[in-house]
């Protein structure tokens, strides 16, 4: 991947707070009596959600996956006794058995998620448990925008390919993928109504995440009148409250599989 379309961690943590919260949820509700050993996180990003995993756990042995250069140098950088991988997820071999897989707010950048809990299954040992985020990015309005925008006349061509890009089920499919394979199955959704300073911070949280693709298809006239075009729709559906502040209802599906 090379650098102009890579991953930016300072972007993407501006917003940390909000987008850390769902692995402190996910890893506090992880029933086990038990010390893990190896622990993967699955798309760690620049390492906050690991650090959530050894907050808990801070005896265990860390691992973090993630394809992008810059997410894998910040997370070095910030926490350097973890070990650190740079690797596609869906590819990634290793003989270490994990009583943990751990993933937030990744796997809908994979696709695949049949196969994708089948191999997650098999890197679990037999105590292993798999815990999963992905937010609901479709069925939020700050979504549903962007997907409008990008079916316009103007750049329809060009940003038709990025509706398939995310991969995103509903808790049908992984309630039956993990009943498949997994003795006790959670699954749950929360709305995170995260408060916002304007309508253009829901532009600025989604340009490090459900945006980028768009912009970095769309050349710099684009994609500005792109990201204009955009926060016009989130002022239809995020008006501002009394006080100045805006409410952003972020859904998240989360899943569980105890082995
Ligand atoms: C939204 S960030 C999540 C970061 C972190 N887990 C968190 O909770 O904030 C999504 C991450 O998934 C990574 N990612 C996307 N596709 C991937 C793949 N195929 N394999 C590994 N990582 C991937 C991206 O590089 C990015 O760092």
């Amino acid at each position: 991947m090379d650098n102009k379309n890579d991953w930016k961690p300072e972007l993407y943590l501006l917003y940390k707070n909000e987008r850390t919260q769902p692995s402190i949820d996910l890893v506090n509700r992880i029933n086990i009596d038990y010390n893990p050993e190896n622990i993967i996180d699955v798309g760690c990003g620049p390492g906050n959600s690991t650090m959530i995993l050894a907050g808990r756990w801070p005896f265990s042995n860390f691992i973090g996956v993630d394809k992008s250069a810059s997410m894998i140098e910040k997370a070095r950088k910030d926490y350097p006794d973890k070990k650190w991988i740079a690797a596609d997820a869906a590819e990634y071999e290793t003989e270490t058995e994990f009583d943990i897989v751990f993933s937030n707010a990744a796997i809908q950048w994979m696709p695949g998620h049949d196969k994708l809990i089948k191999k997650f299954y098999s890197m679990l040992s037999g105590r292993g448990v798999l815990a999963v985020q992905i937010p609901l990015f479709w069925n939020m309005h700050a979504g549903r925008a962007i997907k409008s925008v990008a079916r316009l006349n103007r750049w329809k061509e060009k940003t038709e390919a990025l509706e398939n890009l995310m991969t995103i089920h509903n808790a049908d499919f992984y309630y039956d993928q993990l009943s498949a394979l997994f003795i006790k199955v959670e699954i749950w959704r929360t709305d995170y109504y995260h408060i916002l300073d304007s309508q253009e911070s829901i532009v600025e949280m989604l340009r490090s995440t459900g945006l980028k693709p768009y912009l970095e298809t769309l050349d710099e006239p684009d994609g500005l009148l792109f990201e204009e075009k955009v926060l016009d729709e989130i002022k239809r559906f995020y008006p501002l409250q009394s006080n100045g502040k805006v409410l952003f209802p972020f859904q998240r599906l989360f899943f569980i599989g105890y082995k």
